[in-house]
């Protein structure tokens, strides 16, 4: 049933939220349960779409997944199906692709179609530097009608060099290459935090990585992993969009709990031009009101340069900003696009090319009838809404939903005018 939230903006921004489980680490763990088989408990899991999934495909593939209290699973190996990857749930995330390097190395095989997700690349987000590497490693790759068949029947260690720095081809290979025959160095690697934190988990059933969250890992593979737990670390994207709301409301002061400010530390240098009045703590961030707000140029880098996945929310903050700000979206092709949405709300927003734009600000939201295009740029949808004068109403929040859990609930307690109706 599609649903969409009505939101009725200028309300209050104030009060304590508590921020969930990183879905761009959970999304990596589930995977790794294909290698062993022992069992593995996984905490702090954030209860959204993208996770459903995820247990999904494990079920799929011959796991059974028991969910021990909210936020708490235990996945068990039942009877491994070495079967072809569920096109159903490939399509619907990204994250799909890191099933297929646990099932290469343990089945010597694997068929699935190309992966889905956000539309915020060009064309259909390339997965070349996963297949490279594979092949690297020993593999036969077919490809057929947007279908990849991949068979080796044992992976070797090898040298990898990224051309462009990937955060899930880092993860994937990282994994993968716990099972190969010999070392493996991966380098020109992606250092965002969910990759040593992934490192630690696979270290902790018993493999050997050396350098996760360096640009160079390597890996010296074992005959086997055993089974472990895994404590999710918080979302810092979810955290740096809260920041960023609050700042933009300007109302009150907002509590931002269960986080790791050390994740996001170009943000703070940011929030330090624009005037912010923010404070952190060893796992908070607290935001007051700030008397001016000025206008601050932003360009998206790799970690632990500034965030892609937080350009979207920044867009929006920079429209309640005085001055014109340059947004720089140097990671994807169409990450920029939904700023005509917020140039309907009232926005002043030239966009230069499809990688950059020039906000004005300050200038008045007004509410609209919306569609959002992908997760975060629906999130910051909803961050114009809240503080945008009058109703607006977002439509496909299976998107929101796929990376924020029960986020109308959380908006609520924060004294905002939110609801999830059927369409
Ligand atoms: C991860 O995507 C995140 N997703 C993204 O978050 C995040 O925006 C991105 O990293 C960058 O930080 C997950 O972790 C599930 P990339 P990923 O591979 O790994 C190109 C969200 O909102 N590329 O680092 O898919 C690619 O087109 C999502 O939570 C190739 O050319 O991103 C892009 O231009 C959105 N060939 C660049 O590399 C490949 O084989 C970086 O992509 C792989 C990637």
């Amino acid at each position: 049933m599609e649903q969409k939230f009505v939101i009725i903006g200028g309300k209050s921004f104030e009060g304590e939220i508590k921020v969930k489980g990183a879905k761009n680490a959970a999304l990596k763990i589930f995977p790794v349960a294909l290698m062993t088989q022992e069992p593995i408990r996984v905490s702090n899991m954030p209860e959204i779409e993208d996770c459903q999934r995820a247990q999904e495909m494990l079920e799929a593939l011959g796991h059974e997944i028991k969910k021990v209290k909210p936020g708490v699973v235990d996945i068990r190996y039942k009877s491994k199906r070495c079967v072809n990857l569920p096109a159903e749930l490939v399509n619907k995330f990204r994250a799909s692709i890191m099933f297929v390097g646990p099932l290469l190395a343990t089945c010597g095989e694997v068929y699935f179609p190309h992966p889905g997700g956000c539309v915020i690349g060009a064309g259909t987000r390339p997965i070349d530097m996963f297949l490279g590497g594979f092949e690297k490693m020993g593999a036969k790759v077919e490809i057929s009608e947007n279908h990849y068949r991949l068979s080796a029947k044992k992976l070797k260690g090898a040298q990898i060099f990224f051309h462009k720095v990937t955060v899930t081809g880092t993860e994937s290979l990282m994994t993968t290459a716990c099972l190969a025959e010999g070392v493996t160095i991966l380098k020109n690697c992606a250092m965002e935090p969910e990759i040593p934190a992934l490192a630690d988990f696979l270290n902790s059933i018993g493999a050997k990585i050396e350098g996760a969250g360096t640009p160079t890992i390597k890996i010296t593979g074992v005959k086997k992993l055993e089974g472990g737990e895994y404590k999710i670390i918080p979302d810092r994207i979810e955290a740096g969009t809260f920041a960023m709301m609050a700042a933009a409301a300007n109302s009150g002061h907002t509590l931002i709990k269960d986080c790791n400010p050390e994740h996001l530390e170009a943000l703070w240098v940011l929030f330090d031009k624009i005037g912010v009045n923010y404070k952190l703590g060893k796992d908070n961030i607290s935001i007051f009101p700030s008397k001016k707000l000025i206008s601050c140029d932003a360009t998206t880098h790799e970690y632990p340069g500034f965030a892609t996945d937080l350009q979207s929310a920044y867009t929006v903050l920079m429209t309640q900003t005085k001055g014109a700000s340059l947004i720089h979206e140097t990671i994807y092709d169409r990450r920029l696009l939904f700023t005509d949405m917020l140039t309907q709300m009232g926005a002043n927003i030239i966009m230069a090319d499809p990688h950059r734009v020039v906000v004005n600000g300050p200038t008045k939201l007004y509410g609209r009838k919306l569609v959002s295009p992908d997760l975060r740029a629906g999130m910051a949808l909803v961050m114009a809404a809240l503080i945008a004068q009058g109703k607006t109403e977002i439509n496909n929040i299976y998107q929101i939903e796929r990376g924020y859990e029960k986020l109308d609930e959380r908006m609520c307690a924060l004294g905002a005018d939110i609801k999830k109706i059927n369409n």
